[in-house]
């Protein structure tokens, strides 16, 4: 728990380089990260762009996977996860495109896609690092509640407080908001050797409260991670308010 959000992001971005350097990844060992989207790990990324700016980590041999992606928005519109990651980290990181990895939500067959993506995470060992977010009704990625706790990367159709809270990027406008995405499984998440989720604002003390107090279920698919061996909760003194 630190003070603030700020506070929140200098030690999650710490950590992860940290983890990075410490790995000393090469290109036939490269570190492999997961990362989120979304406007709680905005800060994080800030700072991962400035440690790499100031010669503190490189992520030249670094792999990541996205943990989603919406199903039929363009690649490059700019609410796309491809767009997202691209405005605010890739592009000012040293990651080779060739090490990025985003589910591609216009695939022909979403099946093969999502299992593509699962295959070639095995391939790399699996992921050394995930770090996430919350959303308020308690799903992790796009794992809405109700879905199963050894999930795999899949499609998974949008409930209505998801879409009514992302339509603030879609200009306030449900009916804009996609109502499907590509998504890696709880189980997916659970298979990675450490899980760092981050929850900031009194809007996520309710969401933060089951994480930890909860009983685990998959009415709130973030429970899971009570029984991950190295999960760490990120948050800040307002998101514990109904701790
Ligand atoms: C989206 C993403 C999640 C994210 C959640 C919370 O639904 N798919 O990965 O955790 O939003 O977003 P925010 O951080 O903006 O509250």
């Amino acid at each position: 728990i630190a003070d603030n959000s700020d506070k929140v992001a200098d030690y999650v971005a710490s950590y992860t380089i940290q983890r990075i350097n410490d790995f000393g990844p090469t290109k036939e060992r490269p570190f492999v990260l997961g990362l989120p989207t979304g406007s709680t790990p905005l800060k994080t990324y800030q700072r991962l762009i400035q440690a790499f700016r100031e010669g503190r980590v490189s992520f030249k041999h670094v792999v990541t996977f996205n943990m989603d992606e919406y199903v039929g928005l363009p690649r490059d519109h700019p609410e796309s996860y491809h767009s997202f990651m691209k405005n605010n980290l890739f592009s000012f990181i040293d990651v080779p495109q060739e090490n990025i990895n985003i589910l591609n939500g216009n695939a022909p067959d979403l099946l093969a896609e999502c299992q593509r993506f699962e295959d070639k995470i095995v391939a790399y060992g699996g992921i050394d690092l995930f770090l996430g977010g919350i959303g308020s009704d308690g799903h992790i990625a796009f794992n809405e509640p109700g879905s199963s706790l050894a999930s795999r990367t899949r499609v998974k159709s949008l409930n209505q407080e998801t879409i009514a809270a992302n339509a603030r990027f879609f200009d306030n406008d449900i009916s804009k908001v996609p109502t499907m995405a590509l998504t890696v499984g709880v189980g997916t998440i659970m298979d990675a050797r450490t899980v760092v989720i981050i929850a900031t604002g009194a809007g996520k003390a309710p969401a933060v409260a089951q994480c930890v107090e909860g009983s685990v279920s998959h009415a709130f698919p973030v429970t899971q991670l009570q029984h991950h061996r190295s999960m760490v909760l990120c948050v800040d003194e307002d998101a514990t308010l109904d701790l």
